[in-house]
C-alpha cells in the first residue's frame, strides 16, 4: 500500500511502550566530565555569572570528585585559578611542578584513584596579559608567537603527565600543538597518556562566564588571531580536525557545543577517533539564568540539549551540569 492509498502514521512508534525500544540516542553519566576550578586555598567561591559553579580550594576538591566518582560521571577537567601577582608574561605557573592544577592532580589520584583527571593544556590563566601564548610586539600590533608557545605548552603537558593526568587537553589554538606535546610526552616516558584535542574551538563569546571564573580575560586584543573565526566556513573546521588527528590526538573536541552542531555533525563519522563536544560556561549561563527565572524548565532544557550532543555525534561531553544532568537522569 502506497502513502498515496494510506495515511502513514509515525505516530505508531510514539506509544510509551514503543519510545524507549526506538529511541536511539541514550546519555548517561559516564559520558559527561565535570570541569573543575581550582584554587590554592580560601573558601570556595560562587563564580557570580555561574551560579551554582565554584572556584574550589585545593582541600575542597577530593570532597567534589568523590561525587563526581559517585555519580558515575565519566571524569573531571581540572582548570587553574591564580592570583594576578602570581602570574608573569610567561605563565609560568601553567608548567611548574608546584603548580595549581600539577596539585591538584596529586591530590585527587591519591586520594581517588578510580577518577578519569584530565587537565587543560593552556597559558591563559598563567599569563599576566591573559592570551594563551607567548605575545610579542609585530608591525601591525601585538601577535601571538606560535612556536615560542609550543614549548611552553609541551612543558605544561609534560608536567601534567608527571603529576599524574589520566588525560591532558591542549585548548590554546597554536598550530602544532598537538604535534609538539604528542613528541614531548612520548620523549618523557608517557606515550601511554592520551591527548584529548580541543581541535575545533572558535573564537567564541560563550566563553565569557569562563574568563570571569579564571580571571583569563585578555587585558588587550582577542582572540581572533588563534581561534576560529565563526564565520568560516566548513572547510576551517575540517582542517583543523584533519590536522590534529594527523599530529596525534586521541580524542577530537569542538567547542561551543550547541551553536556549532552542524560542525559536529559534519566531523562524525570522518575521523577513526571519538568525538568530544565542550558545552561552555555561557551555555551554562544562558540555561541556568533561564532556570532561574522561572523561564525553562531546566533540567528538560539540560537533558534535551545534551541529547541533540549526543545525537550530532559527540561520545563526550564536558559540562558544568555534569552533577546536575546524572541527578536529572537518575531521577527521570
Ligand atoms: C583556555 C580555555 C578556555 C575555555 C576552556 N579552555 C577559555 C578561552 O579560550 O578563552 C573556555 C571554557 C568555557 O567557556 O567554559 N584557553
Amino acid at each position: 500500500m502506497s502513502i498515496v492509498e494510506a495515511m502513514d502514521r509515525p505516530r505508531r512508534l510514539r506509544s510509551p511502550l514503543l519510545r524507549p525500544l526506538v529511541a536511539g540516542v541514550d546519555l548517561s553519566p559516564r559520558h559527561l566530565v565535570l570541569p573543575l576550578f581550582v584554587k590554592e586555598g580560601g573558601e570556595p567561591e560562587e563564580v557570580p555569572s555561574m551560579p551554582g559553579v565554584f572556584r574550589h580550594p585545593l582541600k575542597a576538591l577530593p570532597r567534589v570528585g568523590e561525587e563526581a566518582l559517585k555519580a558515575g560521571l565519566g571524569g573531571v577537567i581540572l582548570f587553574g585559578v591564580l592570583p594576578e601577582a602570581a602570574k608573569d608574561p610567561l605563565g609560568q605557573g601553567a608548567y611548574a611542578e608546584e603548580g595549581i592544577v600539577q596539585r591538584a592532580i596529586r591530590l585527587l589520584k591519591e586520594e581517588l584513584p578510580g577518577l578519569l583527571v584530565m587537565a587543560d593544556t593552556c597559558l591563559c590563566e598563567y599569563t599576566d596579559h591573559g592570551h594563551c601564548g607567548v605575545v610579542r610586539e609585530g608591525p601591525s600590533g601585538f601577535y601571538v608567537d606560535n612556536d615560542a608557545t609550543l614549548e611552553l605548552l609541551a612543558k605544561t603537558a609534560l608536567s601534567q603527565a608527571q603529576a599524574g593526568a589520566d588525560v591532558v587537553a591542549p585548548s590554546a589554538m597554536m598550530d602544532g600543538q598537538v604535534r609538539a606535546i604528542r613528541e614531548a610526552l612520548d620523549r618523557g616516558g608517557f606515550a601511554h597518556v592520551p591527548i584529548l584535542s580541543y581541535a575545533v574551538k572558535y573564537a567564541s563569546a560563550f566563553y565569557g562566564p569562563f574568563r570571569d571564573a579564571a580571571g583569563s580575560a585578555p587585558r588587550f586584543g582577542d582572540r581572533a588571531g588563534y581561534q576560529m573565526d565563526p564565520r568560516a566556513g566548513l572547510w576551517d573546521a575540517l582542517r583543523e580536525a584533519h590536522l590534529d588527528d594527523l599530529e596525534g590526538a586521541d580524542l577530537l573536541m569542538v567547542k561551543p557545543a550547541l551553536p556549532y552542531l552542524d560542525v559536529l555533525a559534519a566531523l562524525k563519522g570522518r575521523f577513526a577517533k571519538p568525538l568530544f563536544a565542550y558545552q561552555v560556561s555561557g551555555e551554562y549561563a544562558m540555561l541556568k539564568a533561564a532556570g532561574l527565572k522561572g523561564w525553562l524548565d531546566e533540567g528538560r532544557a539540560v537533558l534535551e540539549s545534551l541529547h541533540a550532543l549526543r545525537r550530532a555525534g559527540a561520545q563526550g561531553i564536558l559540562t558544568y551540569y555534569a552533577l546536575e544532568a546524572a541527578r536529572w537522569l537518575r531521577e527521570a
